[in-house]
């Protein structure tokens, strides 16, 4: 059985103390957030992280050891990688997310915006009868955000983020799984994970780690 616990917060759950179970790398990177609002989501994602594999490991958060190389350019800005577990983080406007497996997973949230110029972002990112599809949608803004985060959450798993060309990525890859979720009526969110089986999904709220 494939299973995946996926975590949940708001960056209003965001408390300053949790500052002190990051990393030098981490205490960097959050630093060098200029945006309030950054600064929460990328702190809220690694407390969830920490806190999440501490609970598992009966270990304290601080003791968790988190790689975050860039494979391309060696910088601490890559996909989050623990010992002996598949991780994803993602966060958009309130959310933040946390998708835990023991297979390759991507996770990936986007806050709607109705504002979007929808044209100019799906030509860039969606296959043509995407397109055609899209386009007999009412609420073109909901429809393109959920092609993207469902092509994000592939593209998160295999860990080629935004290298690979969106536009190649069109339904459900060979060997994976793909699965919409609901988190806020707000938002599109979509878990990818690579497994021959629908996996069983565990949505959790981080209230039960802060
Ligand atoms: C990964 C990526 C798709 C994230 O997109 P996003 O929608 O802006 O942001 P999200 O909030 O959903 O995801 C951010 C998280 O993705 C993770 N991440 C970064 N690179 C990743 C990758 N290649 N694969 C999977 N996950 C990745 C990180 O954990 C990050 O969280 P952090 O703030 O704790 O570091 C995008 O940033 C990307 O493609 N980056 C790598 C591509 C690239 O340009 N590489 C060369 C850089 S030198
Ligand atoms: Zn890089």
């Amino acid at each position: 059985m494939t299973e995946v616990e996926v975590w949940w917060g708001r960056i209003g759950q965001v408390r300053a103390e949790f500052i002190g179970d990051l990393d030098p790398v981490e205490r960097q990177r959050h630093q060098a957030y200029v945006q309030p609002q950054d600064k929460a989501r990328f702190l809220l994602g690694c407390t969830i992280v920490r806190r999440v594999l501490a609970r598992r490991l009966a270990l304290p958060a601080a003791s968790i050891s988190l790689d975050r190389t860039c494979p391309d350019c060696g910088k601490p800005h890559g996909k989050v990688r623990a010992d002996g577990v598949e991780l994803s983080v993602t966060h958009s406007g309130d959310l933040v997310g946390v998708a835990v497996s023991d297979r390759p997973v991507g996770l990936d949230v986007e806050k709607i915006d109705p504002a979007l110029d929808v044209d100019g972002v799906a030509r860039l990112s969606l296959a043509e009868e995407e397109l055609e599809a899209l386009s007999r949608h009412d609420d073109r803004a909901r429809a393109f955000t959920t092609y993207w985060t469902r092509k994000e959450a592939v593209v998160k798993a295999t860990g080629a983020g935004l290298r690979e060309d969106l536009r190649t990525i069109t339904g459900v890859p060979t060997g994976m799984q793909v699965i919409e979720l609901t988190v806020d009526p707000g938002y599109s969110a979509a878990l990818a994970i690579v497994s021959p089986e629908p996996p069983v999904i565990r949505s959790r709220s981080v209230q039960v780690l802060i």
